[in-house]
């Protein structure tokens, strides 16, 4: 039997803070993409997540709280550290940002894979913070298969692990449809490990000093988490292209007899490409008009649709650099790293 998709309700928030408290894992919504919860408190619930993922247990989870004091509970930090995190929190919490500090004993090894660091964050969706307010602090990686594009609405949930779990509490499409920022403030200077919706000129803007911006560190060794070269992958063959598949492609021109889909940014980029349509390529796209947060919004459900509608290949356009943009390169490029 699979997953019961529950309205979102005052009942269903209960039926699940039960299942939480019982030792069960579920899928809840936050505004990045839907996570795979379980208390912090409860190990074998913890190992079920990885299990339910087929995650390798060297790959450590991010803790959600409600609030910092919540926070505070789970890591240990000067003075002066207290002081940047308080701010940052004030100024984007909650939502898409994580932050990597020194742990607390008290925090499970499962959670953070034996390391001495704990990535925590306070997600912004109302009902996951409903949830929080009756279950405490919740681990929650993102509610897909290890590997594969992460879940931005219950049915994505439903489709990939739903036969494994017993609720999945439907909270609506993800608004922002990426992951969070990872900020790494253990080292001397704060450090992007993963790019998200809030940037490192945002970050920098707020602290009044320079952190390190991302650097793609990619690597095939699971212990180093968040970087694995290959995630987010698609099952159907993925290549990316700037500007013009025919040019950028290799083989682009002979493959032509095979089913292809073509994303592009903007609806307007789509449109005048007529030429590939006249071909067996269908082609679609991921906004109206090149909007970088409504790309970021559609990626992964438009990646998931084209997915299931056996094409032998997509192409998709990259987006420019830039704020959110960061964010959808990186993701888009693991996803087409395997192939
Ligand atoms: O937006 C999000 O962050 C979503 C939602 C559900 O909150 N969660 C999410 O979790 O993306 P997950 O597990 O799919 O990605 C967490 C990343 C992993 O790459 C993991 O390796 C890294 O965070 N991470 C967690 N704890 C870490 C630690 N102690 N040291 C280094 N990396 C860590
Ligand atoms: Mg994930």
């Amino acid at each position: 039997m699979g997953a019961e998709i529950l309205p979102s309700s005052g009942v269903s928030i209960q039926l699940v803070v039960d299942a939480l408290r019982s030792g069960e894992v579920v899928a809840l919504p936050t505004e990045t993409v839907y996570g795979l919860a379980a208390i912090i408190s409860d190990d074998v619930a913890l190992r079920r997540i990885f299990e339910v993922k087929a995650r390798p247990f060297v790959d450590p989870l991010i803790v959600h709280v409600l609030d910092l004091s919540s926070l505070l509970n789970l890591v240990q930090i000067s003075d002066d550290l207290f002081n940047g995190v308080y701010r940052l929190v004030d100024a984007f919490c909650p939502g898409p940002l994580t932050f990597l500090l020194k742990k607390r004993k008290s925090v499970s090894d499962i959670i953070t894979a034996g390391k001495k660091t704990v990535a925590v964050r306070l997600p912004a969706h109302t009902i996951f913070r409903e949830v929080l307010r009756q279950s405490g602090p919740l681990a929650a990686p993102s509610a897909n298969p290890f590997g594969y594009l992460s879940p931005t609405c219950a049915a994505h949930v439903s489709a990939s692990i739903g036969d494994k779990i017993p609720y999945i509490l439907d909270g609506g499409t993800c608004t922002i449809g990426l992951e969070s920022t990872i900020l790494d403030l253990t080292g001397k200077h704060f450090a992007i490990l993963r790019p998200g919706a809030i940037t490192a000129e945002m970050i920098e803007d707020v602290l009044g000093k320079k952190i390190v911006p991302y650097r793609p560190l990619v690597s095939a060794d699971p212990s180093a988490p968040g970087m694995l070269k290959q995630h987010y992958s698609p099952r159907t063959r993925l290549r990316l292209f700037e500007q013009s598949p025919e040019v950028e492609i290799p083989h682009f021109q002979e493959n032509r007899a095979l089913k292809t889909a073509i994303l592009y940014l903007s609806r307007e980029e789509a449109q005048s490409r007529k030429i590939i349509n006249e071909e067996k390529a269908t082609v679609f796209w991921l906004s109206e008009n090149g909007n970088l947060n409504e790309i970021a919004h559609n990626i992964f459900d438009l990646l998931q649709r084209l997915d299931n509608m056996n094409f032998d290949a997509i192409y998709c356009q990259i987006p420019q650099k830039i704020d959110i943009g960061i964010a959808i390169n990186d993701r888009l490029i693991r996803a087409a790293a395997k192939f």
